[in-house]
């Protein structure tokens, strides 16, 4: 592995979205991840890469998932990491994002890994602070290393994934999975298409070159693999946008019924966590045909990736 300053460079020093990413960004990302995957998989799962930088891994909404695995890659690079959840700190007391922030960097940090409820709040951030920023989910906008991932591991049993159909499943009003999906996917050359209740489609998704169906057994037949997405009620004051679980289940819920009718198998993909049962059933959760776990081991190498390539983009005196 060459060393972060002599890699080839991302355009952009921050990851705050795949719309700031071009095609040879995540081609450079998906490469550096293949030889990251090779590290973690050896008996030795350690590269000295990031041994003089620190990294705030950020957390403003929960997670198990995005949490672990960036805390598993800044790990397996060396880094020296430092963990903030905001149910246990001074947020509670009032302090704004800025100050939390800028009280962290003045630690000595270089890299902030940040998840937080509101759209565009790294954006905020990388107007004010000088440490690379990579985004681990705002609010209902992007989840870009999710994104990445997903991509990664169509590519893994597909290949190249131009001309490739790629069906999007369920809650895509309340996901941030989706839209950076939808980016990623399309930068890679594919076809994408959404999938669910009227009520849960944004009205903007056709202005992205996004078919919308509503029909599942039809975007069944139609896709190589389903990514399906969560319904995710803690972003819903009440059931409002259909009926009931029950009602969503029988319509849009995918079980291997309707898997066995289709005339070629297609690959079962889902960001976690899922509801079993509601938008997938198990028995499809976890079919030969789901990589539903492979998208979480392909995380960490993904996230190594990302970290590793954004570090040698760091200001010359980083830290705030
Ligand atoms: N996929 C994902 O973001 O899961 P977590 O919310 O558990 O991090």
């Amino acid at each position: 592995m060459a060393s972060a300053e002599d890699a080839q460079h991302l355009s952009t020093r921050h990851l705050l979205g795949i719309k700031y990413l071009n095609e040879a960004d995540i081609r450079l990302i998906f490469d550096t991840a293949r030889e990251f995957k090779e590290v973690i998989n050896r008996p030795i799962k350690k590269v000295p890469s990031l041994r003089d930088i620190t990294i705030a891994n950020l957390f403003f909404e929960s997670s198990t998932r995005t949490r672990i695995s960036f805390e598993l890659a800044e790990k397996r690079l060396s880094a020296d990491v430092v963990n903030f959840s905001a149910s246990s700190s001074s947020v509670s007391k009032g302090e704004t994002l800025l100050d939390t922030v800028n009280n962290i960097l003045s630690m000595k940090v270089d890299m902030v890994v940040m998840r937080h409820p509101a759209p565009g709040a790294h954006h905020f951030l990388a107007r004010h602070i000088q440490a690379n920023i990579v985004n681990a989910g705002d609010g209902t906008h992007e989840h870009p290393t999710q994104a990445l991932l997903d991509a990664f591991s169509m590519q893994e049993v597909l290949g190249d994934l131009r001309g490739k159909h790629i069906a999007i499943f369920g809650d895509i009003l309340h996901s941030r999975v989706a839209l950076s999906n939808i980016f990623c996917l399309q930068k890679l050359g594919a076809k994408v298409k959404v999938c669910g209740p009227p009520t849960l489609i944004p009205k903007y998704i056709p202005s992205l070159g996004v078919e919308v169906s509503y029909d599942l057994q039809d975007t069944l037949r139609w896709c190589d693999v389903a990514n399906v997405l969560r319904i995710q009620l803690e972003r819903q004051e009440e059931l409002r946008y259909f009926p009931s679980l029950r009602e969503y289940a029988r319509f849009f819920g995918i079980r291997k019924d309707l898997l066995d009718q289709l005339e070629k198998p297609i690959l079962i993909m889902h960001p976690g966590p899922i509801n079993r049962g509601v938008e997938l059933t198990s028995d499809v959760a976890d079919s030969d045909h789901s990589i539903i776990l492979q998208q979480v081991e392909n995380g960490v190498a993904i996230r190594m990736a990302v970290l590793y390539l954004l570090s040698a983009l760091r200001p010359p005196s980083s830290s705030g």
